[in-house]
């Protein structure tokens, strides 16, 4: 009998894979148990504020596109997705002038099912991988069941040092390591909020044809930007890299449609893969996302949503700038969900969330954003400005900034005593 709250002996705990000890579950899905409760406002979630998208205009697309399309919507359908659904995508896709055919992409469940159908085709356990640090934790999670090695990059407000890339791969190179792949998200970072630059997508483009490293470029919020002018795709730079899209965060993630455009060798391996992972897609979620994106005011409805982020943004900016301590950190998002704070070295905040908790706010513990055991990330937290509205983000960085002044009451103490460095 399942007793809630009361934890269960595992039976099983001696029969699981390996794999599954270096595995952990995400902070920000155990938090969002706790962030149903409604005295809480939720810096910790990346859900995407759908409230606003015309529910009627939706259902209409849903029921229109099932008989349209008929029986079609509900049966199987091809590995690689609804050769429509591919047409959609790839005229999304001149937007950000990237020029491909049908047989360039496969459409999968989420953006999330191309990062796990790509770590399983290119990492065998010991296999070095690098990826910004920190960096999305859904990542982490996807590539750590084929137990790679993590080697992080920092950031700054450009996007990832290329400079310390640079030095990595010297390093691996001169210890004959070859890194499997480098996976980035150039735009709005989750969970940084920085956005790289031309120069360093290009330094970045440079340094993985020196090394022959395929790039993966993650990009569900590319079309959510606030302020600042537009940088080119890496994919649009270079037909060598692996493009990640999704609809998650432009219409609905309930809907679980993205897509992967890659090289045809790549892309046939991961077509293998994903034929013994889920046959095919959810036929009736493409006729949906198809014909909302023929047959709708899509860039309309998508214009309100980036407004509502855009004023969310400049809340959440304003407060920190009004009420955080001068010791604290942040980046200065200029589109996406997202902004990453750093607190000095001491400070820990996974330690600090039972006490935020306990004021009604939640975020993201930094650690989770680095791969386990790196012991990074310790003194930083992410926070979204997505879901809340502007007021109560206020009232959030008003919690927050209360319980980092207590802990931080500790550390100047330590300063004041010479017992810690600034
Ligand atoms: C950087 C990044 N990649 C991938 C995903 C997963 O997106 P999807 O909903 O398409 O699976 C997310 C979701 O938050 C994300 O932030």
């Amino acid at each position: 009998m399942n007793v809630p709250g009361l934890i269960q002996f595992d039976e099983w705990q001696d029969g699981y894979a390996q794999r599954v000890e270096s595995m952990r579950t995400s902070a920000v899905r155990d938090l969002f148990a706790a962030a149903s409760r409604t005295d809480i406002i939720s810096l910790s979630g990346g859900m995407p504020n759908i409230n606003s998208l015309p529910l009627d205009l939706v259902s209409q697309v849903a029921a229109d596109a099932v008989l349209k399309e008929g029986v079609s919507a509900l049966q199987y359908g091809d590995t690689t997705g609804r050769v429509q659904t591919k047409e959609v995508v790839a005229t999304l896709m001149h937007d950000f002038d990237i020029h491909i055919n049908t047989d360039d992409i496969t459409i999968t469940t989420g953006a999330q099912q191309a990062l796990d159908l790509l770590g399983k085709v290119f990492i065998n356990k010991g296999d070095v991988i690098i990826t910004e640090g920190p960096t999305y934790l859904g990542a982490l999670q996807a590539f750590s069941a084929y137990e790679p090695r993590v080697v992080t990059i920092p950031f700054d407000e450009d996007g990832m040092l290329t400079s310390t890339l640079a030095t990595e791969l010297k390093r691996l190179a001169q210890n004959h390591i070859k890194p499997k792949f480098i996976y980035t998200i150039p735009n709005f970072h989750n969970p940084g909020g920085v956005t790289m630059s031309l120069e360093r997508r290009r330094q970045l483009l440079e340094l993985a044809n020196e090394y022959e490293i395929l790039v993966i470029e993650d990009d569900p919020y590319g079309r959510l930007r606030y302020s600042g002018e537009s940088v080119p795709c890496l994919r649009s730079l270079d037909a060598k890299v692996v493009y990640l899209g999704t609809v998650s965060k432009i219409f609905a993630p309930g809907l679980r449609t993205g897509w992967v455009i890659a090289p045809h060798p790549v892309l046939a391996k991961l077509n293998m893969v994903k034929q013994g992972s889920d046959l095919c897609g959810s036929a009736l979620n493409q006729v949906i996302v198809e014909h909302y994106f023929k047959d709708v005011d899509w860039r309309g409805n998508l214009a309100m949503l980036a407004r509502h982020y855009h004023a969310r943004r400049d809340a959440m900016l304003a407060a920190l700038e009004e009420l955080f301590p001068p010791e604290a950190m942040w980046t200065h998002p200029t589109g996406g969900f997202f902004v990453w704070v750093t607190l000095p070295p001491y400070m820990d905040t996974t330690q600090m969330l039972p006490t935020a908790l306990d004021r009604g706010v939640t975020f993201v513990p930094g650690d989770g954003c680095y791969p386990a055991g790196s012991g990074l990330g310790k003194n930083a937290m992410r926070i979204a400005f997505c879901y809340e509205e502007p007021a109560k983000l206020r009232e959030a960085i008003v919690r927050l900034a209360e319980v980092i002044e207590d802990r931080l009451k500790l550390y100047r103490a330590f300063i004041a005593a010479g017992v810690l460095k600034r």
